[in-house]
C-alpha cells in the first residue's frame, strides 16, 4: 500500500516546510517538494500539519482484568484518535504485569489487534505490593522497556534501593510514582485553600517531594536510571533541577492536565478532576509550564487512566483517581499553551515525540526517509468537540467532555497503515 500526503506542513528538526510525503509499505519512502506517482492513494493535506506520531510513556490500558474500563483494542483506538502511534502500558492490570507470560500476552494482543505500538512496562515489585523485587531481568528479555509500580509507590527505602540496584544491573529504567502514603493520607485533592473550602482532605506536595528526594539519592547510590512520573509541584521540580545539575541520569514527565488545570477545577466537585497526583496550585502549574519550556521537564505523558461512569459518578471521596487523556492531550496543550504564546509549537511536539522516545530508548519520534511511517496529520485550524459518542476510549472520564478544543486529528498512520481517520461531521 502507498499513500502520498500532498502539501502538508511537515515538522522536521523544529521547522515546518510545505512538502509531499510518500509512504510505501511500513516506511516513509520519500519527502520532497513535489512527488508525482500514480500508484499511491493521495491525501490532500493542504493547510494541515504532519507531525511524527505521538509517543506516550504513561498509559493504563486495563487489559487484562479491567476490560470494562478499557482494553488493548479500545485503548489503542483512543490513542490513535489523539495522534499517538506508540504507548507504554503500565502494569497495574489484573493480574499485575509482573511476569513474562503477562508481558507476552500484552505484546501479542497489541500486535494482532492494536491500533498503536504498545510497549510494556513491567512491575517493579511482585504484584506491585512493594514487598519483593519482581522478575525484572526475565521480563526485560521478554521486551519490557521499563519497570514501575505506578499507581502505587514502594514505601520501604531499603527495598527501593535493592530494586534500583537490580534494575541498574540490567540497565532497566525505573519509573517512580512518587507518593509517600503517610503524608498523602486519605487526601482527595491538593492540600490548600480549595481543599479547605470544599471540606476535602488534602494531599500535601510533600507526599510527592519526599519520595522524589529519596529516590534521587537512592538512584545515585545505585547508579540507576530514574524516571519520575507525572511531576506536579514547585518543590519536585527543584529536586529534579538539582539532580540534573549534578549530571545524574534523572528524567521526568508531566501530564497535560497538570499543565492546563489547577485545583480550582475541583470547585464544583467534578470527579473528573480527581487524580493522583492531584491538580495543584496555579503556582505549581505555572512552574510546570516553565519547566517544560526550559527542558527541565523532559516530556509530556498522558497518564490515561480510564474508569467507568458508575465508578466516577459517586461522592467525590468514593470515586477512583484518574482521567483519560489520549484524545485531548495535543488539543488542550495546543490551545492553552501554544495558541496563548506560552510555549512554542516545537516544544509541544518534541515533548510528545522524540524527547519521550529518548527516555525509554524507543524507536520513532522523527520524520525522515527510511523510518517507520508513524505519523499524525492534524488540522490546527479546526476544532474537536469531545462527546460520549465520539470518544473512542471505553471510558469517558474526562474534564473536557462536551468541550470544544482547538485542532483536529485528521489521520494517524502506524507503520504505514491508517489507524485513525477523521470521519466525524461535527
Ligand atoms: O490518577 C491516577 N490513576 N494516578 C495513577 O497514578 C494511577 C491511575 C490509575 O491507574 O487509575
Amino acid at each position: 500500500m502507498q499513500y502520498l500526503i500532498k502539501n502538508a506542513m511537515v515538522y522536521m528538526d523544529k521547522e515546518l516546510t510545505k512538502l509531499d510525503v510518500l509512504i510505501k509499505g511500513k516506511k516513509i519512502k520519500r519527502i520532497e517538494k513535489e512527488i508525482d506517482t500514480s500508484d499511491a492513494t493521495v491525501i490532500d493535506a493542504e493547510g494541515m500539519h504532519l507531525f511524527p506520531g505521538f509517543i506516550d510513556l504513561h498509559a493504563h490500558l486495563r487489559d487484562p482484568g479491567n476490560t470494562y474500563k478499557e482494553d488493548i483494542v479500545s485503548g489503542t483506538k483512543s490513542a490513535a484518535r489523539g495522534g499517538f502511534t506508540s504507548v507504554c502500558a503500565m502494569p497495574n492490570t489484573d493480574p499485575i504485569t509482573d511476569n513474562i507470560a503477562s508481558v507476552e500476552y500484552m505484546q501479542l494482543r497489541a500486535k494482532e489487534h492494536g491500533h498503536a505500538k504498545v510497549y510494556v512496562i513491567g512491575a517493579l515489585t511482585k504484584q506491585s505490593k512493594g514487598e519483593e523485587i519482581s522478575e525484572m531481568a526475565t521480563m526485560k528479555s521478554g521486551g519490557i522497556v521499563g519497570v514501575s509500580d505506578d499507581g502505587w509507590c514502594v514505601q520501604d527505602a531499603r527495598l527501593m534501593l535493592s530494586c534500583l540496584r537490580y534494575a541498574a544491573n540490567f540497565d532497566i529504567p525505573v519509573i517512580v510514582h512518587p507518593e509517600d502514603y503517610a503524608l498523602a493520607g486519605k487526601g482527595q485533592i491538593n492540600s490548600g485553600r480549595i481543599a479547605t473550602k470544599l471540606g476535602l482532605s488534602g494531599i500535601t506536595p510533600l507526599a510527592e517531594e519526599v519520595i522524589i528526594a529519596r529516590d534521587i539519592m537512592l538512584a545515585e547510590s545505585a547508579g540507576a536510571r530514574l524516571h519520575i512520573a507525572h511531576i506536579s509541584t514547585v518543590g519536585a521540580l527543584e529536586l529534579v533541577r538539582n539532580a540534573k545539575t549534578k549530571g545524574l541520569p534523572i528524567t521526568c514527565e508531566v501530564t497535560p492536565h497538570h499543565l492546563v488545570l489547577n485545583d480550582e477545577a475541583c470547585l464544583d466537585f467534578d470527579t473528573n478532576t480527581k487524580m493522583k497526583p492531584p491538580l495543584r496550585s496555579e503556582r505549581d502549574r505555572l512552574a510546570c509550564v516553565q519547566a517544560l519550556k526550559s527542558g527541565l521537564i523532559d516530556c509530556v505523558a498522558t497518564d490515561h487512566a480510564p474508569h467507568a461512569d458508575f465508578e466516577k459518578e459517586r461522592e467525590f471521596d468514593q470515586a477512583p483517581f484518574g482521567i483519560i487523556g489520549f484524545e485531548t492531550a495535543f488539543g488542550i496543550l495546543y490551545e492553552s499553551l501554544v495558541l496563548s504564546g506560552e510555549i512554542p509549537l516545537s516544544t509541544l511536539v518534541d515533548s510528545l515525540t522524540k524527547n519521550a522516545a529518548r527516555i525509554l530508548r524507543l524507536p520513532g519520534g522523527e520524520i525522515k526517509t527510511g523510518v517507520a511511517a508513524d505519523l499524525t496529520l492534524i488540522d490546527l485550524n479546526a476544532t474537536t468537540t469531545h462527546t460520549k459518542d465520539n470518544i473512542l476510549s471505553k471510558s469517558k472520564n474526562s474534564p473536557w467532555l462536551n468541550k470544544t478544543i482547538a485542532s483536529r486529528v485528521k489521520y494517524t498512520f502506524m507503520n504505514g497503515k491508517i489507524t485513525y481517520q477523521d470521519s466525524e461531521d461535527d
